[in-house]
């Protein structure tokens, strides 16, 4: 399935210059979403992973899915203050701007094989922070899934260590 034609390009949003790649027009179609999330959840197959993450708020929508698919629970990475228990935060660089992260400190326990999930890789700064915070609670990334890959901001020179997954490069 060609999925990139499901997706609209939207030019300057959020602000000049940028070229937004808008996947919510993929999620309306039923069958172009469960053929992406079904793709994605393949690449995690035969890994033995423990649990999935995946941060807000896009990154739900690709990470839920594919826990439920693998019958794995999911652990959500929220901006800041919006967890209720203690957590651990980490400062990060976006795209367009910069925030901090947190994951509950008790959701991964040491040793637990995690699929880390997001729409979508651009620089490469919201899952390096992930990554950080999952190894920081002793949890192994044996795998990291994206829809889209924006392969011009070279988000992937971060990711050497780990092996990546995306359906689709831009
Ligand atoms: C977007 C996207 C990724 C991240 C990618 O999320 O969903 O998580 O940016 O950018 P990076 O590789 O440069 O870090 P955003 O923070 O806009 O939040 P949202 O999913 O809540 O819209």
């Amino acid at each position: 399935m060609d999925f990139k034609q499901y997706v609209t390009v939207v030019e300057d949003f959020p602000k000049e210059g940028i070229r937004f790649k808008d996947i919510t027009t993929l999620m309306e179609d039923g069958e172009a979403y469960k053929k992406a999330i079904d793709q994605m959840a393949d690449f995690a197959k035969n890994k033995e992973i423990d649990v999935v993450v995946g941060p807000e708020a896009r990154g739900f929508v690709v990470g839920c899915p594919i826990a439920y698919s693998l019958g794995l629970g999911f652990v959500p990475v929220r901006k800041a203050g919006k967890l209720p228990r203690p957590v651990l935060e980490v400062d990060y660089g976006l795209e367009y701007g910069k925030d901090s992260l947190n994951i509950h400190k008790d959701s991964i326990k040491p040793g637990q094989r995690v699929l880390i999930t997001d729409d979508l890789l651009a620089t490469g700064g919201t899952i390096e922070a992930t990554i950080r915070m999952v190894e920081e609670l002793g949890g192994v990334v044996v795998g990291i899934a994206f829809m889209i890959e924006l392969s011009y901001l070279d988000g992937r020179d971060r990711l050497d260590d780990y092996e990546v997954f995306t359906l689709m490069t831009y």
